[in-house]
């Protein structure tokens, strides 16, 4: 891989791949030009822009290490705007990769980066797609600092979905959770899935470790996964920018918020805090199943 594309990139995944037989990595040079899309549609944003600085809106963004505002860093974090190496010798992962296509990558603060985020750190990503069309994303943060240090992380999933309107969210129901869009108190889900006919813009608190996102019309279900994400402060984000936002936002078309839905596996309420030499891992798995799949089974 490193052979065809360079060193130094930019990794986002198109999350396409669910629905296919062949992988799909987009990787973004120091250019901005897409230098390798092996397969299918994208489920980037038709608006996306591909230049650094900007985040690529799209895929699945990292961020790290700081989610959202939360904090006195830009939104999200750095690690999704910086170019990132491949880690051509990276340390055993735990989980096996074998008949597996995987991909290791590696981001180490720049001196700029420590400048406004003081703490040195190797972040390890392992993206790994299974034979049939699973993806695997493990990243492994290490302090190799001196001193503690405290994050807070996502990925940021963009999923593509046949019509919004249409899609049902399973697992999260029942839950508590916090509204980015109305004052920070704590409400409790009702009802039955989680549906979608505004903007929404949610972090559920304490989620299942699996949940559901069930496409109708496409006949089909995401399924995600999560491990390793510390059992306080384990959420998942759900957004859509509906109408009025998408059209404030460039690198987003007017109507594309009907055809995507953002399920974001994190951990935000508490930070993740890391003593010298320690490393955390958090795994998110994705796969698509045909749709009569129901999240408790
Ligand atoms: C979500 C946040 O995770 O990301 C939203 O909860 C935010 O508040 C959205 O609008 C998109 O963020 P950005 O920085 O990629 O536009």
């Amino acid at each position: 891989l490193s052979s065809k594309v360079g060193a130094k990139y930019r990794p986002n995944v198109d999350l396409s791949l669910l629905e296919g037989d062949e992988a799909n990595f987009v990787l973004v040079d120091l250019e901005g030009t897409k230098v390798l899309q092996t397969m299918f549609r994208t489920e980037i944003p038709l608006q996306a822009i591909f230049k650094p600085p900007k985040p690529i809106r799209g895929g699945i963004p990292i961020c790290f290490p700081q989610f959202g505002g939360h904090g006195n860093l830009d939104q999200h974090g750095f690690a999704r705007n910086r170019v990132w190496s491949i880690d051509t010798d990276p340390p055993p992962f735990p989980t096996a990769s074998a008949n597996k296509a995987f991909v290791d990558l590696i981001l180490k603060p720049s001196e700029e980066d420590l400048k406004i985020w003081p703490h040195s750190f190797e972040f390890r990503l392992r993206i790994t797609l299974g034979p049939g069309g699973d993806l695997m994303l493990t990243s492994r943060i290490r302090n190799t600092d001196t001193k503690p240090f405290s994050f807070t992380f996502a990925y940021h999933t963009y999923f593509s979905v046949s019509d919004i309107s249409e899609v049902r969210v399973e697992g999260l129901e029942t839950l508590d959770y916090l509204d980015n869009l109305k004052e920070k108190e704590r409400f409790t889900e009702q009802g039955d899935a989680i549906t979608f006919e505004s903007e929404v813009d949610k972090i559920y608190l304490s989620t299942p470790t699996k949940i559901a996102i069930l496409d109708h019309e496409k006949k089909r279900t995401f399924v995600l996964r999560k491990d390793g994400l510390p059992d306080a402060g384990k959420f998942q984000l759900v957004w859509n920018p509906w109408e009025k936002k998408a059209k404030s936002m460039v690198d987003f078309g007017d109507d594309e918020y009907k055809h995507m839905l953002c399920v974001e596996a994190a951990a935000v309420e508490k930070a993740i805090t890391l003593k010298s030499g320690e490393e955390w891992k958090g795994r998110l798995e994705l796969s698509a199943v045909p749709s009569s799949y129901r999240s408790g089974q």
